[in-house]
């Protein structure tokens, strides 16, 4: 399979944000080739590249991008750069090392669509990527590569905003995102209508991830056949998959999107940390359902990852190794979604709270085997009976972990204390400290 580089052949390099060390890189040459072509030819090469959400849900873009009604304007795009989802670390470095090859992006993306305002929705903590992302946007319209006039070649007037949160996940839900624009509390919207049909301020809004749109340029310039070529089946392109956990290189790597899963943990990741056996991975971001060790020799392309009862996600993939305490892991996420449930819908505001109290005993060794089952039938009471997925993730790991391990959970209950011992990783330790070098984006 090809090693092409997408998204990060150009971080790490001395001034890659630098809009002058953009443009000899290359840079808004494939702007300038969308300018010369039909809006509908370009959405015609987006559709051809292949290209899947990098946001999660791995939806079609080229697709999403034709359910926007004909006749109503304005129209608005926006970026999702909330990027909160545990164990899930790609998008920053875009912002921070290129971020004008997101703003490219977000030109032709703009172009092609006859949108003429963008709004960045990034999250809170990430000051740094947001003057990142405020520099680029400053130094384009200085140069007259957006504002009133694309590239200073046509009468096509862009403005891009970015917009900063205030840390919440559910805010990375874009429909909770469009309220948070809006000025109003984070709570997502009944669907349908989509927000390609009504989105910001009633209007229709096209929302992508920032590493989605971030590919649009490679994909005009090459070609959309080109970028599927990189890829399988209804998935093209290369992906960001950020390793984390219990590996000896941990990192953002980017790799084809159906890269073996094993391969990258173990060639390229450099193995499990200390040599010690693998003991599970949760492939795509913490809400992915936790895949056993002897799951792992798959691709990492979509629909193969669903094929083996998870999901790809987000790209972020948690390694743990013989060591962990499955319980504390599972304790330590549910206390992550307990804490960012926005309380909108009964099941998950309740439902969350009960999990991480009952998980906490668990670990504790204060609860029986009647307690694992409760834990079960209320993670199967949320997933499927709220407004937005954020229920489903909460739900999956807890359902998914108690599949695959759950005799370590009932060991916790016979033995009255956690078997792992004290020395257990949960994803409370972070271990860090044991790791060969700093975190690092590699490949
Ligand atoms: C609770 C929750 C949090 C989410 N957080 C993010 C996020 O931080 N970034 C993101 O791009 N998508 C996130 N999503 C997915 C978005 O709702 C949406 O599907 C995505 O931005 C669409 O972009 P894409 O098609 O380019 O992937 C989240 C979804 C849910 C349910």
């Amino acid at each position: 399979m090809s090693e092409t580089l997408i998204l990060s052949a150009r971080w790490g390099k001395p001034g890659s944000a630098k809009l002058e060390n953009y443009r000899a890189d290359g840079g808004y040459q494939a702007l300038d080739k969308a300018l010369g072509m039909e809006p509908v030819a370009v959405v015609e090469e987006v559709k051809k590249s292949n290209l899947r959400g990098r946001g999660g849900a791995g939806f079609a873009t080229g697709l999403k991008w034709t359910f926007l009604p004909k006749d109503i304007r304005p129209r608005y795009l926006t970026v999702n750069a909330d990027e909160s989802e545990p164990g899930t670390f790609k998008d920053r470095y875009i912002m921070e090392h290129d971020p004008h090859m997101l703003l490219e992006g977000i030109a032709i993306t703009c172009l092609a669509l006859d949108i003429h305002l963008a709004y960045i929705y990034i999250r809170g903590e990430f000051a740094k990527q947001a003057r990142a992302l405020e520099a680029a946007i400053a130094e384009a319209r200085a140069a007259g590569i957006i504002g009133p006039r694309l590239l200073g070649k046509k009468d096509f007037a862009l403005d891009v905003h970015v917009h900063r949160g205030a840390g919440a996940y559910i805010c990375g839900e874009e429909s909770a995102l469009l309220e948070s624009l809006e000025g109003k509390k984070g709570y997502p919207r009944l669907k349908p209508p989509f927000p390609a049909v009504v989105g910001l301020w009633g209007k229709p809004t096209i929302i992508n991830n920032v590493e989605t749109i971030a590919n649009v340029p490679w994909i005009v310039q090459h070609g959309g056949e080109a970028f599927a070529a990189l890829g399988v089946g209804k998935s093209g392109g290369t992906r960001l998959f950020g390793v984390s956990g219990h590996v000896n290189r941990p990192g953002v790597y980017e790799k084809p999107v159906a890269y073996n899963l094993k391969k990258l943990i173990m060639e390229d990741a450099g193995g499990v940390l200390g040599g010690r056996k693998l003991k599970a991975v949760i492939p795509g971001g913490s809400s992915a359902p936790v895949l056993a060790a002897h799951e792992i020799d798959i691709s990492m392309e979509f629909d193969a990852v669903k094929a083996a009862g998870s999901m790809s996600g987000s790209g972020g993939v948690i390694v743990f190794d013989e060591s962990a305490c499955m319980v504390r892991a599972l304790a330590r996420l549910a206390r992550f979604y307990a804490e960012e449930s926005c309380g909108q819908c009964t099941p998950c505001r309740e439902g969350t709270n009960w999990m991480e109290g009952m998980l906490h005993r668990i670990e504790a060794g204060h609860a029986g085997a009647a307690d694992v089952a409760r834990l079960e039938q209320v993670a199967n009471s949320i997933a499927g009976n709220t407004i937005c997925a954020l229920g489903d993730a909460a739900a999956m790991p807890v359902q998914s972990f108690l599949k695959k391990f759950k005799p370590e959970f009932l060991a916790h209950c016979e033995l009255r204390r956690c078997p792992c011992g004290d020395t257990a990783w949960g994803l409370t330790q972070e271990p860090r400290d044991a790791v060969a070098g700093p975190m690092r984006y590699a490949r």
